[in-house]
């Protein structure tokens, strides 16, 4: 879980409300793992074209992508994000 909790934080480099980058990112705390792993695949699988996500996405193993997922759906408020 350590692991998943340093691989969300480099997500959050982009996605939390106080780094984020120019492009302004969605925020990603609050929305459901589900729904967030769901994204993640379809970024890694190519059928969901972004900016940065797919070589993001692809990056990671399905595996490490569902424990990133649960990561960041169990954080409720940006300031406690790891
Ligand atoms: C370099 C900046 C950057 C990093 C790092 C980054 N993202 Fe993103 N993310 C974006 C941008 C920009 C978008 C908007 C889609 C696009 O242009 O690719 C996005 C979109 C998303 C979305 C879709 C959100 C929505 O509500 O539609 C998800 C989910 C997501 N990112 C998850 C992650 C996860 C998980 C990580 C860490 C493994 C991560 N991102 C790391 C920049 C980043």
């Amino acid at each position: 879980m350590e692991d998943a909790k340093a691989m969300a934080a480099v997500c959050n480099g982009c996605h939390g409300p106080l780094l984020s980058s120019p492009l302004s990112p969605p925020l990603l705390h609050n929305q459901p793992a589900d729904q967030l792993f769901t994204k993640l695949i379809t970024y890694k699988t190519g059928q969901l074209e972004g900016t940065l996500m797919n070589r993001i996405a692809k990056g990671y193993s399905k595996e490490q992508l569902r424990a990133i997922a649960n990561v960041l759906a169990s954080t409720t408020s940006p300031s406690s994000t790891p």
